[in-house]
């Protein structure tokens, strides 16, 4: 790095992906998931620099200038890609955080490469970080960087978010190391969560696990360092998905998509990283059962579901990957025409047009996590959607429940109360459909990606 930045963002994905085909030759990918979404546009539009992983193993890649901010790919060996990524990142946090929807596992050795890696961002985002420099650092991977970067770098200004949620604190003492855990978020001058909730139970966790003075938002750390912890809810870039979504191209795509699925009557669309936390099992099961007991007719009716593979090596995803594939092939296998099946279900990611054109023809958009720190793909549907016709049957146990409100909501676990919620938001009167639709668009127009960070790194920059 040869300029030193005033504005850092260290995440443990950089917005693109590195990429060898089997020729050998390189490709740069957008990353997978909503982080990128979301923050992708605050940095194109800020400049500064974004410290992350490449998304491969065994690979140094030099610094690059990308949409107008600087790129700094940190290393990851192929053993640290194991114990810290898909191990204590993915298979003890993401877990336990997300309300042990599956068995965190506890590994000695895993925790030991999450703290090599943590020291390694810290030492990145000193090196980037111009004197007096803010540093967002972002997510579960890396919630030991901000104490880390405050002993590194005492001048600068430290931010931490959190994209998914902060679990309950009778889930969270169960990590052997949950003291580390604590007083490395304490290091940020502010920490942020996706929903009141969690910087209520980050809070309630502090009073109970430290000595140290909590007052309101604000915990007293050292006798020159306090840290704020609040919520701030996350959202997208609004007018440039609903811009996406209006141009020829998108227009002509999504024409296209229903000429391929033969024109259905009504289109319900799930649109995913494949995480068990994503509600998959039980949405295909009710989607499944509507068609089997001839509320929904597969001469009219279609489940189009796309599902981003993700961290397919480890066991729970694959187990998961698994069972979707039998239930969909279950399910097509009894219901539904030949040539006309009544789950379209597709394993792969596809560019962001492809997504636009997907939510434009979508009636029912279907988004039922078991938990889910925000969800972004129920507000790109809001905004992507070209009239207010369409309806967002969306799970309370996603952060965007508290938003929008006016979607259909539901429990996913109640597999009869999901029928009967994906039934009516597909037979309500129109009129009933579009008084929803309004109010949703009107809460995602105001509340964009924009407001998130002017919101957090205002706060941050006023705090004494
Ligand atoms: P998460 O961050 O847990 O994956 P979000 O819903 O917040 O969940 O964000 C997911 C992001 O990934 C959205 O921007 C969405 O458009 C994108 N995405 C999800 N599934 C696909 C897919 N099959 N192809 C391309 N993009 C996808
Ligand atoms: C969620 C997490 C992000 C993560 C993304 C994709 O959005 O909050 O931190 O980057 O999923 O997951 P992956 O493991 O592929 O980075």
């Amino acid at each position: 790095m040869s300029q030193l930045a005033s504005f850092v963002v260290v995440a443990n994905r950089l917005p693109v992906d590195r990429v060898t085909a089997s020729d050998g030759s390189v490709d740069w990918r957008t990353s997978p998931g909503g982080l990128v979404t979301a923050l992708e546009p605050v940095m194109r539009q800020r400049g500064g620099a974004w410290i992350g992983w490449h998304g491969a193993a065994d690979e140094q890649v030099a610094p690059f200038e990308h949409d107008g901010y600087s790129v700094v790919p940190v290393p990851l060996s192929a053993a640290e890609y194991e114990e810290y990524y898909e191990g204590f990142s993915n298979a003890t946090l993401w877990p336990l955080y997300h309300d042990t929807v599956a068995f965190p596992e506890f590994h000695r050795e895993w925790w030991d490469a999450y703290v090599t890696v943590n020291r390694r961002f810290a030492e990145a985002a000193a090196e980037a970080a111009d004197e007096g420099a803010t540093v967002w650092v972002q997510d579960y991977q890396l919630q030991l960087v901000p104490q880390m970067l405050r002993e590194l770098r005492p001048d600068l200004r430290v931010g931490f978010f959190l994209h998914i949620p902060f679990p309950p604190i009778e889930l969270f003492l169960q990590l052997p190391w949950r003291t580390e855990i604590l007083e490395g978020l304490l290091g940020a001058d502010l920490v942020g969560f996706q929903v009141p909730g969690g910087a209520a139970n980050f809070l309630r966790l502090v009073r109970r696990q430290t000595g140290l003075k909590v007052e309101r938002d604000r915990v007293q750390v050292t006798d020159s360092h306090a840290s704020v912890s609040r919520a701030y809810p996350i959202s997208i870039d609004t007018q440039g998905f609903a811009d996406l979504a209006n141009t020829p191209e998108v227009i002509a795509e999504s024409e296209a998509l229903l000429e391929e699925l033969g024109h259905p009557k009504r289109i319900f669309l799930g649109v995913d990283r494949l995480d068990y936390t994503k509600g998959l099992r039980q949405r295909i099961r009710a989607m499944g059962e509507l068609f089997e007991e001839g509320k929904l007719n597969p001469a009219e009716d279609v489940f189009l579901q796309v599902a981003t593979p993700s961290r397919e090596r480890v066991e729970e995803y694959k187990r998961l990957r698994d069972d979707i594939d039998l239930l969909v092939g279950r399910i097509n296998s009894e219901v539904g025409g030949i040539g006309r099946p009544a789950i379209v279900y597709r394993h792969a990611g596809f560019p962001r047009q492809t997504m636009a054109a997907m939510y434009r023809i979508a009636d029912v958009m279907v988004v039922t996590p078991l938990r889910d720190g925000m969800n972004l793909v129920a507000k790109e549907y809001v905004a992507c959607h070209p009239n207010t016709g369409g309806a967002l049957v969306l799970s309370e146990f996603a952060g965007a429940a508290l938003e929008l409100k006016q979607a259909y909501l539901v429990n996913p676990y109640d597999l009869n109360g999901m029928k009967a919620v994906l039934m009516q938001a597909a037979t309500d009167p129109l009129k009933a459909r579009e008084r929803r639709m309004r109010a949703l668009k009107k809460q995602v127009k105001a509340n964009t990606i924009d407001h998130w960070a002017d919101a957090f790194l205002g706060d941050l920059a006023g705090l004494d």
